[in-house]
């Protein structure tokens, strides 16, 4: 029988220290598959140390991408690019808990001359792939699936360039069909609904693609050859989040984060936050290969409630758990709309986050695409669910840091999915 694991969480007064933080998780997935199908080798410090990357890593070497990790201290990934032609895998594609693994590698074996069937734990198995079934399959994939659900056999072609509208806002759709684009004969148009996050774009152009954009479209030319490249990936502002959240709780926090990924596409979160009372200063603000990377220190004040809705709740997709975790605690509440694609996460985020802040006593109105959370409430301490989801586990050990009396948290072993260490680096920032 399989014993489940759990975490009590203490309150604490203030968020002190300093954090680095391993690489973001969207840029590590893209580096390690664009170096596997780049010709010659890449070296990416930096990489996230993630299960989730772990599983994108394992796919590459089962299409035959040699890479050896070296550890001192940092998580470094050598890759030999095999170039654009990969090897037909003998063994299941086994994605893991890892939505961007599956969606960004469909784009790539779709443009292979083998089949290849990709797996996924009983989280993902649960999720909409249709979004990337329907383009791949115009572009001359021929792919099956359980009623649009993983598991994935996708048959490789010759594939042809499309013009695609997206009907979802969704940079891993955008991804795979970059790369499934970059695999194809003639230029491939994808136009998104909303800017959503443009590592995919970044990512190609670092390995030496050509792309261009106008407005909320962007056009790759299939055929071009990608290079090997050496760089270092900055810290995931997704994980930066729950220590920021963390910070903003007491007045006497004080952070510093170096090296932290600033993209503008995914730094909503620091607007968001500003707003909401945290006072922010960037220094050192430098640009490696297209992503803007800079250091974060941080200080806590009041804490203001907000409203997230619109191209807002797009942009802070990742985020919203922790945010609508510490709403409560807010002068004015919270308000969360337009966000209905949290449902379909690594668990139904709404009805997630909904429990767990029923559990602690707060009042909470859960609706079909969000979250109304009054303000002004006292949390207490409770026995919560991470839901098998590592951003319910990492955004509720930091509600709890300001509940009266202990949390107990179970299955925090599921921040792993993408910060092993988040636990421990939490314990030593809460001061108590
Ligand atoms: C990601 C895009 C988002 C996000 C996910 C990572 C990416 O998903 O939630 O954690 O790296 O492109 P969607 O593309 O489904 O919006």
């Amino acid at each position: 029988m399989k014993t489940e694991s759990q975490v009590v969480v203490r309150p604490a007064r203030s968020v002190r220290g300093t954090v680095r933080l391993p690489g973001d998780k969207s840029i590590s997935h893209r580096y390690a598959m664009l170096a596997g199908i780049a010709e010659g080798p890449s070296c990416l410090e930096n990489f996230s140390t993630g299960a989730d990357c772990a599983s994108t890593l394992g796919c590459m070497r089962a299409l035959g991408v040699n890479w050896e990790g070296r550890d001192g201290g940092e998580n470094v990934i050598e890759v030999e690019g095999r170039g654009p032609t990969l090897y037909a895998p003998d063994r299941l594609l086994d994605c893991g808990n890892s939505g961007s693994t599956m969606r960004m590698l469909s784009g790539i074996v779709a443009g292979q001359k083998f089949a290849s069937e990709l797996i996924g734990d009983e989280s993902l198995s649960r999720r909409p792939m249709e979004r990337v079934i329907r383009p791949l399959t115009a572009m001359g994939a021929q792919i099956d699936s359980r009623e649009g659900k993983p598991p994935l056999r996708i048959q490789g072609a010759s594939l042809r360039a499309i013009d695609y509208e997206m009907p979802v806002a969704s940079a891993q759709v955008k991804s795979c069909l970059l790369f499934a684009g970059l695999l194809a004969e003639g230029v491939t148009r994808i136009e998104e609904p909303l800017r959503t996050r443009d590592h995919g774009e970044l990512a190609l152009r670092a390995f030496g693609a050509h792309l261009e954009r106008s407005g909320n479209t962007v056009r790759i030319r299939g055929g071009q050859r990608l290079r090997g490249i050496e760089t270092r990936i900055p810290g995931d502002i997704s994980s930066a989040a729950f220590f920021l959240c963390a910070a903003a709780l007491f007045p006497d926090s004080e952070l510093t984060i170096p090296g932290l990924l600033m993209n503008p596409t995914r730094a909503r979160l620091l607007d968001i936050l500003a707003q909401m009372g945290l006072r922010i200063a960037v220094t050192q603000l430098d640009e490696v290969h297209g992503e803007l990377v800079g250091s974060l220190r941080v200080e806590g004040s009041g804490l203001h409630g907000t409203t997230i809705a619109g191209a807002d709740s797009a942009a802070l997709i990742d985020e919203i758990p922790v945010l609508a975790a510490i709403a409560a605690y807010t002068d004015r509440g919270m308000e969360v709309r337009d966000a209905r694609e949290l449902r379909v996460k690594e668990s139904d985020r709404i009805a997630a986050v909904a429990n767990n802040l029923r559990r602690m006593g707060a009042q909470v109105e859960e609706r079909e695409d969000g979250l109304k959370i009054p303000g002004g409430q006292t949390l207490r301490g409770a026995e919560l669910d991470s839901f098998g989801d590592h951003r319910i586990a990492m955004a509720f050990a930091v509600a709890a840091l300001r509940a009266e009396g202990e949390t107990l948290i179970r299955g925090p072993e599921s921040a792993a999915i993408s910060y092993p260490a988040f636990f421990e680096t939490l314990v030593q920032v809460a001061e108590r």
